[in-house]
């Protein structure tokens, strides 16, 4: 296999809250390859936002602490490089779509003056042509009018516009690696359509990278490559797209996807998830899945699950003592099944 365009290595991102500091990404790792995307999937509070954010570098502050770990981009390690280099990769080189819209225009400038600077800081177009090339981002995304928006500011015009300004701005540069949080929820069916096939044809032409954090299993199941499953700020579940799909491994993968009314599963082979996300100022012992698991046993109660390889070509991953080989798991699962 080739090597990864982006590799995070046990990133850790932590906040300074009521006095302490709160691990809200814990451990997380990531191999990213060209023309290639990967999921991130999780219920609402699991760190989705955070792990993104931390890879641009852009945290809370001044809540958030450094990030601790690897994300190397290019042999450079993102974590070690000043706020001047970090600037040059953001927006260029690896860029986001953020999950809220405000977050990534600025208030007090027109939407002309915003994708403008774009077009001069990051690909050095002026003039006509940068005008040009705005236009055309715009019209991508399916603004209609696109030169009439240009004297517009952010207020001016409706979320599902913003966000696809926004979106325009990300795919401007033609990145090598997208990040896009929830990318498409406040577009109409058709407009999200389109943007899918944007980001599509920009893999296909210029082997972009993606990093898609979603809600919409659909979107999973159309676009990614590979799938990791976040719980509680942990990895608990990785594998191929496919494979996650056919053999969803941990119980709360199960739950995630039986939960999604969006998805075709069987009438009661699937339990939807009980109770809550924990909180992450006091997470669980254990697995911090156990207290909700309608399968633990007394060793996911303390101590740290390991992750185990399954799958026939041992690339599908998962942490969870289920998978352990002992009698009581093989009897839990057969149970399940
Ligand atoms: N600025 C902040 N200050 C304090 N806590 C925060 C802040 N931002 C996020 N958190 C907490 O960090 C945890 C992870 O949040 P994050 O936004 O990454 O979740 P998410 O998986 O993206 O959720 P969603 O699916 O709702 O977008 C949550 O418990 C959240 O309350
Ligand atoms: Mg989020």
């Amino acid at each position: 296999m080739n090597e990864p365009i982006l590799q995070v290595k046990d990133l850790c991102t932590s906040l300074q809250l009521e006095g302490r500091a709160v691990t809200l990404v814990d451990h997380f790792s990531l191999n990213l390859y060209r023309g290639q995307t990967v999921a991130l999937v999780g219920e609402s509070g699991c760190g989705k936002t955070m792990t993104a954010l931390s890879l641009m570098r852009i945290l809370p502050q001044p809540a958030a602490l450094p990030s601790t770990g690897k994300v190397i981009f290019k042999g450079k390690n993102l974590l070690d490089l000043s706020e001047k280099e970090m600037r040059q990769i953001r927006g260029s080189r690896i860029a986001m779509i953020f999950q809220d819209p405000a977050s990534a225009l600025n208030p007090v400038y027109t939407i002309g003056n915003q994708l403008m600077e774009v077009a001069e800081l990051h690909l050095q177009l002026y003039g006509e042509e940068a005008i040009e090339c705005c236009l055309k981002a715009l019209q991508e995304v399916g603004i209609p009018a696109p030169l009439e928006r240009f004297n517009d500011y952010p207020h001016q015009i409706s979320g599902g516009m913003r966000q696809r300004v926004m979106i325009a701005m990300a795919l401007m540069c033609e990145p090598d690696i997208l990040i896009a949080d929830e990318p498409t929820t406040a577009l109409d069916v058709t407009i999200q359509a389109q943007v899918l096939d944007l980001i599509r044809e920009l893999q296909e032409r210029k082997g972009m990278a993606v990093l898609l954090i979603t809600h919409d299993m659909g979107v999973v199941a159309e676009m990614a490559n590979e799938v990791i499953v976040m719980y509680a700020a942990q990895a608990i579940e990785r594998g191929e797209a496919v494979e996650i799909f056919d053999h969803k491994a941990h119980p709360y993968t199960q739950g995630l996807f039986a939960s999604r009314p969006d998805l075709k599963v069987p009438k009661g082979s699937l339990h939807p998830i009980k109770g809550s996300v924990p909180s992450m100022t006091h997470p669980p012992k254990g697995c911090r899945f156990h207290p909700r698991c309608p399968y633990v046993m007394e060793r996911c109660r303390h101590g740290e699950t390991p992750i185990f390889s399954i799958g026939k070509e041992n690339d599908h991953e998962v942490k969870c003592w289920l998978y352990d080989g002992s009698e009581e798991s093989a009897l839990k699962l057969a149970m399940r099944n």
